[in-house]
Protein backbone atom coordinates (compact mmCIF):
# COMPACT_ATOMS: atom_id res chain seq x y z
CA UNK A 1 0.00 0.00 0.00
CA UNK A 2 1.16 3.20 -0.96
CA UNK A 3 -0.17 5.31 1.28
CA UNK A 4 0.73 3.88 4.63
CA UNK A 5 3.66 6.21 5.18
CA UNK A 6 1.56 9.23 4.22
CA UNK A 7 -1.42 8.14 6.70
CA UNK A 8 1.41 7.66 9.38
CA UNK A 9 2.62 11.22 8.74
CA UNK A 10 -0.85 12.04 9.24
CA UNK A 11 -1.19 10.48 12.53
CA UNK A 12 2.36 11.65 13.60
CA UNK A 13 0.96 15.34 13.11
CA UNK A 14 -1.29 14.36 15.98
CA UNK A 15 -4.11 15.46 13.57
CA UNK A 16 -7.67 15.32 15.28
CA UNK A 17 -10.54 17.38 14.83
CA UNK A 18 -9.92 19.66 17.65
CA UNK A 19 -6.41 20.52 16.69
CA UNK A 20 -7.55 21.41 13.69
CA UNK A 21 -9.51 24.06 14.88
CA UNK A 22 -6.96 25.01 17.32
CA UNK A 23 -4.95 26.04 14.75
CA UNK A 24 -6.97 27.35 12.90
CA UNK A 25 -8.07 29.54 15.99
CA UNK A 26 -4.33 30.19 16.62
CA UNK A 27 -3.51 31.81 13.20
CA UNK A 28 -6.44 34.07 12.74
CA UNK A 29 -5.21 34.99 16.33
CA UNK A 30 -1.52 35.87 14.81
CA UNK A 31 -3.34 37.54 11.57
CA UNK A 32 -5.42 39.61 13.85
CA UNK A 33 -2.74 40.73 15.99
CA UNK A 34 -0.28 41.90 13.35
CA UNK A 35 0.39 45.60 13.29
CA UNK A 36 2.22 45.75 10.07
CA UNK A 37 2.40 44.18 6.11
CA UNK A 38 5.71 42.64 7.28
CA UNK A 39 3.92 41.38 10.37
CA UNK A 40 1.18 40.30 8.23
CA UNK A 41 3.59 38.47 5.79
CA UNK A 42 5.70 36.41 8.18
CA UNK A 43 2.17 35.06 9.62
CA UNK A 44 0.78 34.10 5.89
CA UNK A 45 4.45 32.67 5.21
CA UNK A 46 4.60 30.18 8.66
CA UNK A 47 0.57 29.28 7.73
CA UNK A 48 0.78 29.19 3.68
CA UNK A 49 3.95 28.71 2.30
CA UNK A 50 6.12 26.07 0.92
CA UNK A 51 6.67 25.04 4.88
CA UNK A 52 3.96 26.38 6.35
CA UNK A 53 1.84 24.43 9.05
CA UNK A 54 -1.44 24.58 6.65
CA UNK A 55 0.42 23.53 3.61
CA UNK A 56 1.86 20.73 5.23
CA UNK A 57 -1.42 20.02 6.38
CA UNK A 58 -3.11 20.19 2.92
CA UNK A 59 -0.31 17.89 1.85
CA UNK A 60 -1.27 14.60 3.47
CA UNK A 61 -4.38 14.69 1.88
CA UNK A 62 -2.90 13.03 -1.19
CA UNK A 63 -2.20 9.99 0.95
CA UNK A 64 -4.98 9.15 2.43
CA UNK A 65 -7.76 6.64 1.96
CA UNK A 66 -11.00 7.75 -0.16
CA UNK A 67 -13.13 7.66 3.25
CA UNK A 68 -10.22 9.85 4.89
CA UNK A 69 -10.36 12.60 2.63
CA UNK A 70 -14.08 12.89 2.26
CA UNK A 71 -14.32 13.71 5.92
CA UNK A 72 -10.10 15.73 6.02
CA UNK A 73 -10.59 17.59 2.74
CA UNK A 74 -13.72 19.39 3.36
CA UNK A 75 -12.38 20.63 7.04
CA UNK A 76 -8.90 21.56 5.56
CA UNK A 77 -10.15 23.34 2.52
CA UNK A 78 -12.02 25.18 5.26
CA UNK A 79 -9.23 25.69 7.25
CA UNK A 80 -7.35 27.16 4.08
CA UNK A 81 -9.55 29.29 2.78
CA UNK A 82 -10.54 30.90 6.57
CA UNK A 83 -6.79 32.13 6.29
CA UNK A 84 -6.83 33.05 3.11
CA UNK A 85 -9.85 35.44 3.74
CA UNK A 86 -8.55 36.63 6.82
CA UNK A 87 -4.81 36.85 5.42
CA UNK A 88 -6.71 39.28 2.56
CA UNK A 89 -9.21 41.46 5.23
CA UNK A 90 -6.32 42.04 7.28
CA UNK A 91 -4.06 43.62 4.24
CA UNK A 92 -6.76 45.32 3.53
CA UNK A 93 -7.35 47.29 6.93
CA UNK A 94 -3.69 47.66 7.56
CA UNK A 95 -3.09 49.21 4.10
CA UNK A 96 -6.14 51.70 5.04
CA UNK A 97 -4.93 52.15 8.25
CA UNK A 98 -1.14 53.54 6.35
CA UNK A 99 -3.02 55.58 4.02
CA UNK A 100 -5.17 57.28 7.30
CA UNK A 101 -1.41 57.61 9.04
CA UNK A 102 -0.03 59.18 6.06
CA UNK A 103 -2.91 61.57 5.22
CA UNK A 104 -2.68 62.81 8.95
CA UNK A 105 0.53 63.39 8.62
CA UNK A 106 0.82 65.27 5.15
CA UNK A 107 -2.19 67.59 6.55
CA UNK A 108 -2.53 70.75 5.48
CA UNK A 109 -3.66 73.92 6.39
CA UNK A 110 -5.53 75.22 3.96
CA UNK A 111 -7.15 78.23 5.15
CA UNK A 112 -3.37 79.84 6.35
CA UNK A 113 -2.95 82.96 4.06
CA UNK A 114 -0.78 82.23 0.77
CA UNK A 115 2.26 83.60 1.13
CA UNK A 116 2.54 86.46 -1.36
CA UNK A 117 5.72 85.23 -3.45
CA UNK A 118 3.46 82.36 -3.97
CA UNK A 119 0.60 84.53 -6.20
CA UNK A 120 0.81 82.90 -9.48
CA UNK A 121 -0.40 85.05 -12.74
CA UNK A 122 -2.37 84.13 -15.99
CA UNK A 123 0.69 84.30 -18.38
CA UNK A 124 -0.03 86.81 -21.77
CA UNK A 125 -0.58 83.44 -23.84
CA UNK A 126 -3.48 82.07 -22.03
CA UNK A 127 -5.31 85.39 -21.43
CA UNK A 128 -4.68 85.72 -25.30
CA UNK A 129 -6.46 82.32 -25.58
CA UNK A 130 -8.96 83.17 -23.48
CA UNK A 131 -9.54 86.35 -25.32
CA UNK A 132 -9.94 84.81 -28.47
CA UNK A 133 -12.19 81.79 -27.38
CA UNK A 134 -14.44 84.77 -25.74
CA UNK A 135 -14.47 87.06 -29.08
CA UNK A 136 -15.30 84.17 -31.32
CA UNK A 137 -17.40 82.02 -29.55
CA UNK A 138 -19.68 85.26 -29.50
CA UNK A 139 -19.40 84.54 -33.83
CA UNK A 140 -21.07 81.30 -33.12
CA UNK A 141 -17.53 79.56 -32.98
CA UNK A 142 -16.56 76.66 -30.89
CA UNK A 143 -12.83 75.87 -30.06
CA UNK A 144 -11.91 72.83 -31.25
CA UNK A 145 -8.51 71.23 -30.32
CA UNK A 146 -6.00 68.52 -32.05
CA UNK A 147 -2.71 66.07 -31.22
CA UNK A 148 0.45 68.10 -30.59
CA UNK A 149 2.19 64.84 -32.27
CA UNK A 150 0.76 64.26 -35.04
CA UNK A 151 1.28 61.97 -38.55
CA UNK A 152 2.30 62.72 -41.84
CA UNK A 153 -1.11 62.63 -43.64
CA UNK A 154 -2.83 65.59 -41.45
CA UNK A 155 0.00 67.51 -41.02
CA UNK A 156 0.76 67.96 -44.58
CA UNK A 157 -0.40 65.35 -46.78
CA UNK A 158 -3.80 65.93 -46.20
CA UNK A 159 -3.33 69.50 -46.51
CA UNK A 160 -2.07 69.32 -50.21
CA UNK A 161 1.42 69.36 -48.96
CA UNK A 162 2.54 65.88 -51.06
CA UNK A 163 5.89 64.48 -50.11
CA UNK A 164 7.75 66.11 -52.52
CA UNK A 165 6.32 69.42 -52.51
CA UNK A 166 8.67 72.67 -51.37
CA UNK A 167 6.00 73.51 -48.97
CA UNK A 168 7.49 70.89 -46.87
CA UNK A 169 10.90 72.60 -46.59
CA UNK A 170 9.76 75.58 -45.33
CA UNK A 171 8.40 74.16 -42.43
CA UNK A 172 11.53 73.09 -40.33
CA UNK A 173 10.26 69.85 -38.82
CA UNK A 174 10.99 67.69 -35.45
CA UNK A 175 10.40 64.24 -37.03
CA UNK A 176 9.71 61.84 -34.09
CA UNK A 177 11.03 58.74 -35.43
CA UNK A 178 12.47 57.78 -38.95
CA UNK A 179 9.65 55.77 -40.12
CA UNK A 180 8.99 55.86 -44.14
CA UNK A 181 7.17 58.88 -45.30
CA UNK A 182 3.14 58.78 -44.94
CA UNK A 183 3.73 56.96 -41.58
CA UNK A 184 5.92 58.76 -39.26
CA UNK A 185 4.54 61.10 -36.81
CA UNK A 186 5.83 64.65 -36.04
CA UNK A 187 5.69 67.74 -33.84
CA UNK A 188 2.57 69.58 -35.52
CA UNK A 189 4.19 72.46 -37.54
CA UNK A 190 1.16 74.28 -37.56
CA UNK A 191 -2.77 74.12 -36.72
CA UNK A 192 -3.81 73.54 -39.81
CA UNK A 193 -4.71 69.68 -39.15
CA UNK A 194 -7.43 70.53 -36.74
CA UNK A 195 -8.76 71.49 -39.95
CA UNK A 196 -8.63 68.08 -41.18
CA UNK A 197 -9.50 66.66 -37.94
CA UNK A 198 -13.02 68.66 -37.74
CA UNK A 199 -13.59 68.31 -40.93
CA UNK A 200 -13.33 64.37 -41.05
CA UNK A 201 -15.36 63.98 -37.29
CA UNK A 202 -18.24 66.48 -38.23
CA UNK A 203 -20.33 67.53 -41.16
CA UNK A 204 -21.04 71.27 -42.13
CA UNK A 205 -21.54 73.72 -41.49
CA UNK A 206 -18.66 74.19 -39.09
CA UNK A 207 -17.14 77.13 -37.47
CA UNK A 208 -14.50 76.63 -34.81
CA UNK A 209 -10.95 78.07 -33.98
CA UNK A 210 -8.05 75.89 -33.09
CA UNK A 211 -5.54 77.52 -30.34
CA UNK A 212 -2.47 75.62 -29.63
CA UNK A 213 1.07 74.57 -29.54
CA UNK A 214 3.21 74.34 -32.86
CA UNK A 215 6.88 73.28 -33.19
CA UNK A 216 9.21 74.19 -35.70
CA UNK A 217 13.42 73.99 -35.83
CA UNK A 218 13.93 77.60 -35.38
CA UNK A 219 15.25 80.34 -32.58
CA UNK A 220 15.83 84.27 -32.61
CA UNK A 221 14.32 86.64 -31.08
CA UNK A 222 11.13 86.53 -32.68
CA UNK A 223 11.06 82.34 -32.89
CA UNK A 224 11.11 79.98 -30.52
CA UNK A 225 11.24 76.11 -31.49
CA UNK A 226 7.65 76.19 -29.57
CA UNK A 227 5.30 78.79 -30.09
CA UNK A 228 1.44 79.14 -30.64
CA UNK A 229 -1.10 79.60 -33.53
CA UNK A 230 -4.82 79.97 -33.56
CA UNK A 231 -6.52 78.37 -36.53
CA UNK A 232 -9.60 79.34 -37.25
CA UNK A 233 -12.08 77.63 -39.93
CA UNK A 234 -15.45 78.17 -41.61
CA UNK A 235 -17.46 75.19 -43.86
CA UNK A 236 -20.58 75.44 -45.18
CA UNK A 237 -22.35 76.47 -48.34
CA UNK A 238 -21.83 79.35 -50.15
CA UNK A 239 -18.57 81.02 -47.93
CA UNK A 240 -16.82 83.79 -49.63
CA UNK A 241 -13.91 86.11 -48.93
CA UNK A 242 -16.10 88.21 -48.17
CA UNK A 243 -17.57 86.78 -45.47
CA UNK A 244 -13.68 86.16 -44.30
CA UNK A 245 -12.79 89.80 -44.42
CA UNK A 246 -15.83 90.74 -42.48
CA UNK A 247 -14.94 88.08 -39.65
CA UNK A 248 -11.36 89.13 -39.49
CA UNK A 249 -12.21 92.63 -39.43
CA UNK A 250 -14.65 92.05 -36.28
CA UNK A 251 -12.30 90.09 -34.68
CA UNK A 252 -9.03 92.74 -34.74
CA UNK A 253 -11.23 95.20 -34.04
CA UNK A 254 -12.72 93.49 -30.86
CA UNK A 255 -9.38 92.03 -29.94
CA UNK A 256 -7.22 94.94 -30.12
CA UNK A 257 -10.28 97.01 -28.96
CA UNK A 258 -10.72 99.57 -31.26
CA UNK A 259 -13.64 100.76 -33.09
CA UNK A 260 -11.99 101.37 -36.82
CA UNK A 261 -9.83 98.95 -38.40
CA UNK A 262 -8.48 98.64 -42.32
CA UNK A 263 -7.05 95.70 -43.10
CA UNK A 264 -4.54 94.72 -46.34
CA UNK A 265 -5.19 91.99 -48.19
CA UNK A 266 -1.69 90.67 -49.95
CA UNK A 267 -2.14 87.88 -52.55
CA UNK A 268 -0.04 84.78 -51.16
CA UNK A 269 0.53 81.11 -51.20
CA UNK A 270 -0.37 78.69 -49.50
CA UNK A 271 -1.12 74.96 -50.44
CA UNK A 272 -3.93 74.22 -48.58
CA UNK A 273 -6.07 77.56 -49.71
CA UNK A 274 -7.09 79.10 -53.06
CA UNK A 275 -6.71 82.08 -53.50
CA UNK A 276 -4.19 82.76 -50.43
CA UNK A 277 -3.78 86.29 -48.37
CA UNK A 278 -2.05 87.71 -46.27
CA UNK A 279 -3.93 90.18 -44.30
CA UNK A 280 -1.91 93.28 -42.68
CA UNK A 281 -3.47 95.65 -40.15
CA UNK A 282 -3.27 99.24 -40.47
CA UNK A 283 -1.52 100.91 -37.39
CA UNK A 284 -1.33 104.01 -35.73
CA UNK A 285 2.33 105.05 -34.74
CA UNK A 286 0.87 107.50 -32.68
CA UNK A 287 -1.41 105.29 -30.62
CA UNK A 288 0.27 102.40 -31.03
CA UNK A 289 -2.91 100.28 -32.08
CA UNK A 290 -4.37 99.20 -35.09
CA UNK A 291 -6.64 102.56 -36.91
CA UNK A 292 -9.23 103.53 -39.65
CA UNK A 293 -7.83 104.15 -42.56
CA UNK A 294 -7.69 108.58 -41.88
CA UNK A 295 -5.24 107.51 -39.09
CA UNK A 296 -3.25 104.30 -40.05
CA UNK A 297 0.28 104.96 -41.18
CA UNK A 298 2.05 101.21 -41.04
CA UNK A 299 0.84 97.75 -42.00
CA UNK A 300 2.08 95.10 -39.78
CA UNK A 301 1.63 91.23 -41.07
CA UNK A 302 -0.96 89.45 -38.99
CA UNK A 303 -1.83 86.67 -40.51
CA UNK A 304 -2.32 84.13 -43.31
CA UNK A 305 -5.46 82.81 -44.58
CA UNK A 306 -7.66 82.29 -47.37
CA UNK A 307 -10.31 79.92 -48.91
CA UNK A 308 -9.67 75.94 -48.49
CA UNK A 309 -8.29 74.28 -51.21
CA UNK A 310 -10.74 72.18 -52.82
CA UNK A 311 -8.56 69.23 -52.74
CA UNK A 312 -8.25 69.59 -48.62
CA UNK A 313 -11.95 69.60 -48.65
CA UNK A 314 -12.29 66.50 -50.79
CA UNK A 315 -9.66 64.95 -48.81
CA UNK A 316 -11.99 64.97 -45.90
CA UNK A 317 -14.81 63.22 -47.56
CA UNK A 318 -16.80 65.95 -48.79
CA UNK A 319 -17.70 67.38 -52.05
CA UNK A 320 -16.33 70.69 -53.13
CA UNK A 321 -18.86 71.36 -55.21
CA UNK A 322 -21.21 71.81 -52.71
CA UNK A 323 -19.26 72.87 -49.64
CA UNK A 324 -16.06 75.76 -49.60
CA UNK A 325 -14.91 77.90 -46.74
CA UNK A 326 -12.21 79.75 -45.53
CA UNK A 327 -9.41 79.58 -43.23
CA UNK A 328 -6.96 81.58 -41.35
CA UNK A 329 -3.67 81.14 -39.30
CA UNK A 330 -2.36 83.30 -36.85
CA UNK A 331 0.36 83.34 -34.30
CA UNK A 332 -0.94 84.00 -30.53
CA UNK A 333 2.16 84.84 -29.38
CA UNK A 334 3.12 88.07 -31.74
CA UNK A 335 -1.02 88.88 -30.77
CA UNK A 336 0.02 89.18 -27.45
CA UNK A 337 3.81 91.11 -28.13
CA UNK A 338 1.44 93.26 -30.43
CA UNK A 339 -1.31 94.05 -28.08
CA UNK A 340 0.82 94.04 -24.82
CA UNK A 341 3.77 95.77 -25.80
CA UNK A 342 6.55 93.22 -25.72
CA UNK A 343 9.30 93.24 -27.80
CA UNK A 344 11.47 89.90 -27.73
CA UNK A 345 9.53 86.75 -27.74
CA UNK A 346 12.21 84.62 -25.50
CA UNK A 347 10.93 86.06 -21.71
CA UNK A 348 7.61 84.11 -22.81
CA UNK A 349 9.46 80.80 -22.49
CA UNK A 350 12.13 81.62 -19.73
CA UNK A 351 9.44 80.71 -16.54
CA UNK A 352 10.81 84.16 -14.93
CA UNK A 353 8.76 85.11 -11.79
CA UNK A 354 10.16 89.00 -12.54
CA UNK A 355 8.24 88.63 -16.12
CA UNK A 356 5.40 87.00 -15.17
CA UNK A 357 4.69 89.17 -11.90
CA UNK A 358 5.07 92.13 -14.73
CA UNK A 359 3.28 91.38 -17.92
CA UNK A 360 0.57 88.08 -16.51
CA UNK A 361 -3.15 89.26 -15.36
CA UNK A 362 -4.97 88.09 -12.19
CA UNK A 363 -6.75 84.77 -12.28
CA UNK A 364 -9.93 86.99 -11.63
CA UNK A 365 -9.81 89.15 -14.54
CA UNK A 366 -12.06 86.55 -17.38
CA UNK A 367 -12.12 88.60 -20.23
CA UNK A 368 -15.21 89.17 -21.44
CA UNK A 369 -17.14 91.40 -24.23
CA UNK A 370 -19.11 93.73 -22.03
CA UNK A 371 -16.22 93.81 -19.31
CA UNK A 372 -13.63 94.46 -22.30
CA UNK A 373 -11.66 91.21 -22.90
CA UNK A 374 -8.55 93.14 -21.79
CA UNK A 375 -9.88 93.65 -18.56
N1 LIG B 1 -0.80 77.17 -41.46
C1 LIG B 1 -0.28 78.38 -42.01
C2 LIG B 1 1.09 78.68 -41.36
O1 LIG B 1 1.40 78.10 -40.35
C3 LIG B 1 -1.21 79.54 -41.77
C4 LIG B 1 -2.51 79.41 -42.51
C5 LIG B 1 -3.59 78.80 -41.92
C6 LIG B 1 -2.67 79.94 -43.79
C7 LIG B 1 -4.81 78.69 -42.59
C8 LIG B 1 -3.87 79.84 -44.46
C9 LIG B 1 -4.93 79.20 -43.86
O2 LIG B 1 1.84 79.48 -41.84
Amino acid sequence: MTDAPSVSAFAKLDRTPMSTDTLQSDILGQIAAASSPEALEAVRVAAMGKSGSVTALLKTLGGMTPEQRSVEGPRLNGLREAVTAALAARKVELEASALNARLAAERQDITLPVAPALTGSIHPVSQVMDELAEIFADLGFAVATGPEIEDDWHNFSALNIPETHPARAMHDTFYMDQSPPGTRTLLRTHTSPVQIRTMMAQKPPIRIIAPGRVYRSDSDATHTPMFHQVEGLVIDRNVTLANLRWTLETFIKAFFEVDDVTLRFRPSYFPFTEPSVEVDVGYSSQTNKPAGAGEADKWLEVLGSGMVHPRVIAACGLDPDVYQGFAFGCGIDRLAMLKYGMNDLRPFFDADLRWLKHHGFSAFDVPTLSGGVSA
